[in-house]
């Protein structure tokens, strides 16, 4: 692996211009307006695989394209399919970057940009990582798939269409996904469980138009009270989720898993400390760690409605909305929870005012085994990788597609995060490690060669 090791060395500056290249493409796949530039990353991905001597396609879908490509069969040997996404989450508050979101700045070994870690910089990891392959020994010792999406921060709708039809084009037998995290700097982890998640807007509506409040004020139900008030229904003050049936499906966390938690080292006071909290918060019984990554939640993501601008303003608005959505965990159903949703809200709903929800997509919770021989591999591809043996974690995030990837193509997913919790995904200041980024191709690197000892 020496030779694979030196190249990657020498075209380590190289290869983080490419990426560089990938970051000012300001790929937002939630902006109408910004449809143009996903494609312009999608297409800066495809050229990316091509130069290096891939048949590569772009698939279109009903939304954002998809970019495939794969390496040369190599028989009797596992196909390993890498999943990754080129779009980016919008990058507002904008005054809150200290350098501008889609002009990739390194600051203290950190590259600084929208998608630096979700998911561009993880993503071209294994890109690197099969071009150095290409160049050093011509060909892989396992067959190499790549499906690179551009809607995976709205849902991935255009691409759960695509995996029935094209089901064959993308057999494999594993999926290597890195978009999740380590478990702290220098302390690599395998990802065994992420949770799934159902998103929904809620708009309530009271009079045709906004009214003054003083003529009209205790006499028109507020619609922003209304809002409020179903708001507070839906989750108690220790964080148990009032939605009837919401956890007849929950599977419970293992004693054993809970033990396994107990002993990573987390650091509940230092991790306040970063965030600027005053307190830890969540469901009685459980530590944080267990309320992160394999508890469900609710959490509200925007309100809007009423006066906003400055001074004050005596209104009674006509209308407002809140955008909510709650986390969950194997086995819990998102269809089932939207239907219990409507019935509660139909219940709680105050008088003289209509409320009306929209669904906007859901995704079941899941864990992967990590009694494999492709999680042995995996394990030991981070060692040499990163120099330390990786733990096992849960997360707390949601990758939709990875329910799909396991029920068509019946491949369970590595899920080989080389991120940090510190990273601020969807948040200003998105940053990668670039070392990081260097010890994630060196992982990939072994990853084919462990892998493609693997006899099928
Ligand atoms: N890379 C994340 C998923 C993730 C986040 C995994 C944190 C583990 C820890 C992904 O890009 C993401 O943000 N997913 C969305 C899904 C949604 C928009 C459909 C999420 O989790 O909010
Ligand atoms: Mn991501
Ligand atoms: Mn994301």
């Amino acid at each position: 692996m020496k030779d694979l090791e030196s190249y990657l060395d020498r075209s380590l500056p190289k290869f983080q211009e490419d990426l560089f290249a990938l970051l000012r493409i300001p790929s937002v796949s939630t902006h109408p307006d910004s449809k143009a530039d996903v494609r312009r990353a999608a297409e800066w991905v495809l050229n990316d695989l091509v130069s290096m001597g891939l048949s590569a396609e772009l698939w279109e879908t009903t939304g954002h394209p998809v970019i495939f490509a794969e390496t040369p069969p190599v028989p009797g040997r596992p196909i390993a399919l890498v999943y990754g996404h080129y779009d980016v989450q919008p990058p507002d508050p904008l005054g809150e970057w200290t350098s501008p979101p889609f002009d990739p700045t390194v600051r203290n070994g950190n590259v600084y940009a929208r998608g630096a870690t979700d998911d561009k910089g993880q993503m071209l990891t294994h890109v690197k990582s099969v071009q150095t392959w290409l160049n050093c020994r011509k060909s892989l010792p396992l067959q190499v798939k790549f499906l690179i999406e551009g809607e995976e921060e709205i849902g991935s709708d255009g691409l759960f269409g695509l995996i029935p039809q094209r089901k064959d084009r993308l057999a494999c037998d594993v999926v290597v996904i890195s978009d999740t995290s380590q478990f702290a700097p220098g302390q690599p982890a395998i990802t065994y469980g992420l949770r799934g998640l159902v998103y929904f807007e809620l708009t309530v509506s009271g009079p045709l138009q906004d009214l003054h409040s003083g003529t009209f004020g205790g006499a028109v139900m507020n619609p922003l009270i209304a809002l409020s008030r179903l708001l507070h229904g839906l989750v108690d003050d220790k964080g148990t989720i009032q939605v009837p049936g919401f956890y007849d499906d929950v599977v419970p966390l293992r004693a054993q898993e809970r033990a396994e938690f107990a002993t990573l080292p987390f650091d509940e006071a230092a991790w306040m400390g970063r965030l600027g909290i005053p307190a830890v918060h969540g469901e009685t019984g459980y530590t944080t760690l267990e309320r992160r990554w394999a508890r469900p939640t609710f959490d509200v993501h925007g309100l809007t409605g009423g006066y906003q601008g400055p001074g004050k303003k005596t209104v009674l608005p006509a209308r407002g909305s809140a955008k909510f959505s709650f986390r969950l965990v194997p086995n819990q159903s998102p269809q089932k929870i939207e239907d219990a949703l409507r019935d509660k809200l139909a219940r709680d709903c105050p008088t003289g005012v209509r409320w009306e929800l929209q669904a906007y997509h859901g995704n079941r919770g899941i864990t992967v085994p990590f009694d494999s021989p492709y999680v042995a591999a995996a394990s030991q591809a981070i060692e040499l990788g990163f120099g330390k043996r990786p733990v096992l974690v849960r997360e707390g995030g949601s990758i939709p597609i990875v329910n799909a990837l396991h029920d068509h193509l019946h491949a369970d997913t590595l899920l080989l995060g080389w991120g940090l919790d510190d990273d601020n995904t969807h948040s200003p200041n998105e940053k990668f490690c670039l070392a990081d980024f260097a010890h994630g191709i060196r992982a990939s690197l072994h990853l084919w060669d462990q892998l493609g000892r693997i006899e099928r």
